[in-house]
């Protein structure tokens, strides 16, 4: 299958996630494009089947991946589509703010009026060495709220890449048995 990965990010991490998503794909004897939201992806048009991913920040998604699905929805709505959420909230230790993510994800696609086939919540990274004086007290607090470490001299990646890989095969597999209305369930 000719399958599209477009993402947005922030800080890097979803571009990381999508690039290990096209890895396991490739592996699987797949043809894999994947592409900035931010830097004119292609169309959905002349693919199988297209994955979207985009970071959390403040509640909201990348507004460039926000315009692409946009601008492409009949398309999306016509094939086997997935959507990733990467965000923090995941990994709290607070039930609520899973609650809470989960709710900015289905709020967004019910908005954007897009149903992909699976949607997933990958949790993302604390880059503190990477942020600047804000961005990293910002982060430190809420850190602190959730439970998480506030040491900021290090990196924390919190990726379970095996579940990545495991909603990619998935995917793959769902999408090339029915290529339309792909019977999946939201994670
Ligand atoms: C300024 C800032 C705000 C963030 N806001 C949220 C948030 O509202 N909810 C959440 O779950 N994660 C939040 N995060 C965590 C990011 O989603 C996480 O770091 C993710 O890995 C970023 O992905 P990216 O590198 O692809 O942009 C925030 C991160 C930063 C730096």
């Amino acid at each position: 299958m000719k399958i599209l990965i477009v993402y947005g990010t922030t800080e890097g991490q979803t571009r990381k996630i999508s690039h290990f998503m096209e890895a396991v794909l490739k592996d699987g004897g797949h043809e894999v494009t994947v592409a900035d939201a931010s830097e004119t992806p292609p169309s959905p048009a002349s693919y199988d089947a297209v994955i979207i991913g985009a970071s959390i920040h403040i509640h909201k998604y990348q507004s460039a991946v926000v315009h692409y699905i946009k601008q492409n929805i009949e398309a999306l709505n016509k094939k086997p589509s997935a959507f990733f959420s990467v965000c923090l909230a995941i990994v709290s230790d607070l039930e609520e703010e899973h609650r809470e993510a989960r709710k900015i994800t289905t709020d967004f696609l019910e908005h954007a009026g897009w149903k992909p086939v699976m949607t997933t919540q990958i949790a993302g990274a604390l880059k503190y060495t990477e942020y600047d004086f804000f961005k990293r007290l910002i982060m430190k607090m809420i850190a602190k709220r959730e439970g998480r470490t506030t040491d900021t001299s290090k990196d924390y990646e919190y990726t379970d890449w095996n579940a990545v890989r495991e909603f990619v095969k998935e995917f793959a597999v769902n999408a090339k048995i029915h290529p339309i209305t792909a019977g999946l369930q939201n994670r």
